[in-house]
C-alpha cells in the first residue's frame, strides 16, 4: 500500500492507495477512531459494483452502516439533492460525530462532501473515490460543492476529509471514456510538477491502458502526491493552486461551446496542448517538449485538436471565464515539462491563432 500525507494548518489526513483496499476500509476507519454509526452516500452504479464489499468490511469491524443513494449524473450536484440527503440523515438520527463516506466518482465526492460540510455544521467525511479523476484530483484538497443551475460548483466550501481511500482495483470497471478523463488529469499533474513522472507515464502507457494494477497504483500515488503538495502550499486557492488549472482555461470553454458533448478530459487535453503551443510560440517552451506532450496525449487516446469546434465561440467563452483578472486572460503555461508558470499577459489573438492551427 502507498500513502500520501496531506499536512494542513488545522488538520492532516492520509491518502491510502492500493489494490483491493475496500475490504480493509473498516480496519482503517477504526485506526482513525471514527464513531460506530456510519452513512455511505453513493449512486446505484457504484453501489451495485462495490456497495457490498464496503459494507461487509465495515460491519466486520463492528460499524453499523446505512446507505443513501442518489441517482447517477452531474445534475445531482444540486441543492435539491443535498436537501433530500439532509432529510434522510435526520431520519437516520445522524449526529455531529456520524461520519459520511462518499463512495463514487467526483460527483458523489463533491455532493456528499458538501453535505458533510454543512449538515450540523460539519460531520466527519471520508472520501472513497472510484474513478481515476476522483482518485487523482477531486477527492484531495477539500473542495466540495454543488452546482447552481448552469453555474458549476458555485455553492461550496473548503472541507477536508478525515481520510481518502483509493482502491485502484475499482478502476477496472470504469467505462474507457471515464478512464481517459482521469488520464488527462494524471498527465496534467506530471506536466505541472514532475518531469520524471511524465517520463514514467510515457514508458508505461501500454501497461496503464491495460489497467496493470501495480502501474495504476503508482500513477495514482504520484498524482495524489503532487495534488497534496500543491494543496498544502495553498489550501484555500489563493495562488499556487491555480497551476492545477493547466489546460482548463481553454478546456472549460471547449466543454461549454460543445454543450458538454466534448467530455472534460478530452477538452483539458486540447487545452493543455493549446497552452503548450502558446508557450512555444512565445519562445518559452522548446519544440521537442511540445512534441512529447502531443505524442503522449495522442497515445493516451485523447484528442489534441479543436477540429469541428467553433473557435470564435471558444474565444468569447474564454473572455467570460472567471479566470479573467482586470480584463486580462490568466493562463498556466509550461516552461518545460514539469515546470509551469502563471501569467496574466496572454494575448487573445495568439490563443485564436493557436486554436486555428
Ligand atoms: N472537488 C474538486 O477538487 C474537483 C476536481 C475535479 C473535478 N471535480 C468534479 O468531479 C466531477 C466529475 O467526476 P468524475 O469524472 O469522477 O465523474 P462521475 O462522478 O460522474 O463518474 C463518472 C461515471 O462513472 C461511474 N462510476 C464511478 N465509479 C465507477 C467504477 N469504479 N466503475 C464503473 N463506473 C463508475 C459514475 O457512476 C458515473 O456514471 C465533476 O462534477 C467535477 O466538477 C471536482
Amino acid at each position: 500500500m502507498k500513502r500520501v500525507k496531506v499536512s494542513l494548518q488545522n488538520q492532516s489526513y492520509g491518502i491510502h492507495i492500493a489494490c483491493r483496499l475496500l475490504s480493509k476500509t473498516g480496519q482503517k476507519l477504526r485506526e482513525i477512531g471514527l464513531s460506530d454509526k456510519l452513512v455511505i452516500i453513493t449512486n446505484p452504479i457504484v453501489k451495485r459494483l462495490y456497495g457490498d464489499a464496503l459494507e461487509q468490511s465495515l460491519t466486520r469491524n463492528g460499524f453499523s452502516v446505512a446507505t443513501l443513494e442518489v441517482p447517477d449524473g452531474e445534475e445531482q450536484k444540486s441543492l435539491e439533492t443535498a436537501a433530500r440527503l439532509y432529510t434522510e440523515l435526520n431520519n437516520l438520527y445522524a449526529e455531529r460525530a456520524t461520519p459520511i463516506l462518499a463512495l463514487g466518482g467526483g460527483v458523489i465526492g463533491d455532493l456528499a462532501g458538501f453535505v458533510a460540510a454543512t449538515y450540523l455544521r460539519g460531520v466527519p467525511l471520508v472520501q472513497i473515490p472510484t474513478t481515476l479523476l476522483a482518485q487523482v484530483d477531486s477527492s484531495i484538497g477539500g473542495k466540495v460543492a454543488v452546482n447552481h443551475g448552469q453555474l458549476k460548483n458555485r455553492i461550496g466550501a473548503f472541507y477536508q476529509p478525515r481520510l481518502v481511500i483509493s482502491d485502484v482495483s475499482t478502476l477496472k470497471t470504469l467505462p474507457p471514456k471515464e478512464f481517459a478523463n482521469g488520464l488527462a488529469e494524471v498527465i496534467k499533474s506530471a506536466v505541472i510538477r514532475d518531469r520524471e513522472f511524465f517520463a514514467f507515464i510515457e514508458a508505461n502507457l501500454d501497461k496503464i491502458k491495460a489497467l496493470d494494477e501495480a502501474v495504476l497504483e503508482e500513477i495514482v500515488f504520484r498524482s495524489a502526491r503532487i495534488k497534496a503538495e500543491v494543496v498544502e502550499k495553498d489550501e484555500i486557492d489563493l495562488g499556487l493552486r491555480n497551476i492545477l488549472n493547466f489546460g482548463h482555461t481553454i478546456g472549460h470553454a471547449i466543454e461549454t461551446v460543445s454543450d458538454f458533448k466534448v467530455v472534460h478530459g478530452a477538452a483539458v487535453a486540447i487545452g493543455m496542448l493549446a497552452a503548450a503551443s502558446i508557450s512555444n510560440r512565445l519562445g518559452i517552451l522548446d519544440q521537442n517538449e511540445l512534441t512529447r506532450l502531443k505524442r503522449l496525449l495522442q497515445g493516451a487516446g485523447l484528442p489534441t485538436e479543436t477540429s469541428g469546434h467553433k473557435i470564435k465561440e471558444i474565444i468569447q467563452t474564454i473572455k467570460h471565464d472567471k479566470k479573467i483578472l482586470g480584463g486580462k486572460i490568466r493562463f498556466v503555461l509550461p516552461r518545460a515539462i514539469g515546470n509551469v508558470f502563471i501569467t496574466d499577459e496572454v494575448d487573445l489573438s495568439l490563443v485564436e491563432q493557436v486554436l486555428a492551427d
